[in-house]
């Protein structure tokens, strides 16, 4: 089964009218807006990439990944836990299949969604370094306005039993690990850094991190932007709106990305991520500690234990009564 992209999220909210300011403010576009739902795009031709969903409870509601054929939705589709093939009945259409993970967490494959054409974005700023110079001449003048982002790049989700869910992220969504974290001991594996094998290109360093807690749910959800100066722009954005900030902005070691995370109205966290690590998939995943060291190389003080604890304890979807 070939899985080749992170398609979209789709999360509850009680209300949706600070969620739309919120998105809009960190760099999503309207894609499309009725009764129950607004969903954002990115820049590039992707389709939707987040969906807000009017709902009693805030709360997970799906994270989607696009299998390249059909073919793929019908292997996804037989697999014990997973329902038949439906029709997507948003704008763009498409079909699906829902998995639920060991976690309970709430899973679409997904295949046959158009996408929306690209969006003009900005270049990406010409850097004068200090040794190598290249902008003779040119200003460089960034404007001042949220920061245009590009596309959904992964999600980080805390899970209660990871060798379970690890070998679930594997078989169901062809997921590989750069990097498995062990606390005290190498043996004792706790975590993980995933990419899609997809079609065995240069990929992201994770498009899932698995973290534990004893509370399974989703940490954050990351969408990429252009540059460090479309990342700091942003911020300084988010910032003016009043939004809060959950932590960054700084530079992570496993997967290497300049980060900056908020909390959107209903207190889940969004990261802007830029200039992060590529993988080739079938590379050898590395074994490497989760210890206060491992988060951040630079950036304000954090502590991993306090940045789990950050994440909202919404029930998902469907696990609601
Ligand atoms: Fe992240």
């Amino acid at each position: 089964m070939a899985i080749t992209d992170i398609a979209y999220v789709v999360f509850d909210h009680q209300d949706l009218a600070p969620v739309e300011r919120f998105y809009l403010d960190f760099g999503l576009q309207l894609a499309y807006r009725d009764d129950q739902e607004i969903a954002f795009r990115p820049a590039l031709a992707r389709g939707y990439c987040y969906v807000a969903r009017r709902a009693a409870r805030p709360g997970l509601a799906a994270i989607a990944f696009s299998a390249s054929a059909r073919e793929d939705l019908e292997a996804a589709a037989r697999f014990p836990e997973a329902s038949a093939i439906t029709p997507i009945t948003r704008a763009g259409g498409g079909e699906k299949v829902t998995l639920t993970s060991p976690d309970g967490l709430p899973f679409e494959i997904v295949h046959g969604i158009e996408p929306y054409p690209a969006l003009p974005t900005r270049a990406p700023a010409t850097v004068n370094n200090g040794s190598t110079k290249r902008r003779h001449g040119e200003k460089l003048r960034t404007p001042l306005e949220p920061a245009p982002v590009l596309r959904l790049g992964h999600i980080a989700l805390l899970t209660r039993d990871f060798a379970r869910n690890f070998a679930w992220m594997q078989s169901r969504l062809g997921l590989r690990p750069s990097d498995i974290m062990y606390d005290e001991h190498v043996d004792d594996q706790v975590g993980s850094f995933m990419h899609l094998e997809g079609d065995g290109q240069w990929t992201d360093h994770h498009a899932v991190a698995l973290f534990p807690d004893a509370r399974p749910r989703v940490h954050h959800v990351s969408f990429e932007i252009e540059d460090l100066d479309t990342q700091a722009m942003g911020s300084e954005w988010l910032g003016r709106q009043g939004w809060k900030r959950t932590w960054g902005i700084g530079r992570h070691i496993y997967g290497s990305q300049i980060f900056d995370y908020w909390f959107d109205p209903s207190g889940n966290i969004a990261e802007h991520f830029t200039d992060g690590d590529l993988v080739r998939p079938g590379s050898e995943p590395q074994l490497v500690p989760l210890d206060d060291a491992s988060l951040y190389v630079w950036g304000p003080p954090m502590r991993p234990a306090d940045f789990v604890a950050m994440a909202p304890h919404h029930t998902p979807a469907e696990q609601r009564d």
